[in-house]
């Protein structure tokens, strides 16, 4: 079975959404653990909900990504992680844990990429004034949204969309989408175990 880890910083609807397809059997695999960087995010009390270990740390306490990373890297090891799933990880991932998990970091974001990088990209959607957006789900390289696309949805805009309206109809798609996405990589062997996993 593969095992995942989410990464998330705030409210983690896409964890729970990949939780959620974990436990209907919908996605075969297991969360294995929750890395968050925010010590009172929501996610965290999602984790403990359905029992999933959260490694948790705040990024003063190191000095430097390099030094958070390899101790997420151990922790991932110990855990026997083959896959990493961002979901809201406000962070750039850096060279320790890229190198260590090399092809097998993907990520969510909320909009058709390489159009709104980076942060408030339904913000970004709104205020360009475009009639359509969406999902982009993509494997994690060094830049900021930058990595191979894996999958997109398209998203409509609507004249009197507000910003939580619009952020509404773009995680609903999201929420469908990322356990989907993530099951065919499985399905198509391009996410696999890792020698120390495969039993
Ligand atoms: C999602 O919109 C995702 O695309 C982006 O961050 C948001 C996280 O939301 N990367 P949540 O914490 O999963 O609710």
């Amino acid at each position: 079975m593969i095992q995942i880890a989410v990464f998330a910083s705030g409210s983690g609807s896409n964890f729970q959404a990949l939780v959620d397809a974990v436990e209907s059997g919908e996605l075969n695999a297991r969360i294995a653990l929750l890395v968050c960087d925010r010590p009172n995010a929501r996610v965290i009390e999602r984790a403990r909900e359905h029992g999933v270990p959260a490694f948790i740390f705040s990024a003063k306490d190191y000095d430097g990504k390099a030094h958070f990373e390899r101790e997420i890297v151990a922790e991932l090891e110990q855990r026997e992680v083959d896959f990493i799933a961002l979901a809201g990880y406000m962070r750039l991932i850096g060279d320790t844990l890229l190198s260590a998990f090399e092809g097998r970091i993907v990520n969510i974001h909320p909009s058709l990429l390489p159009a709104f990088p980076g942060v408030d990209a339904v913000g970004q959607a709104l205020e360009a004034g475009v009639k359509v957006s969406g999902v982009t789900i993509h494997f994690v390289d060094a830049g900021m949204d930058t990595g191979q696309i894996i999958a997109q949805q398209a998203v409509p805009v609507f004249e009197d969309d507000n910003h939580e309206q619009l952020q509404n109809r773009i995680q609903k798609v999201e929420h469908e989408l990322y356990p989907k996405t993530v099951e065919e990589l499985i399905q198509r062997r391009e996410i696999h175990l890792c020698q120390s996993n495969e039993r």
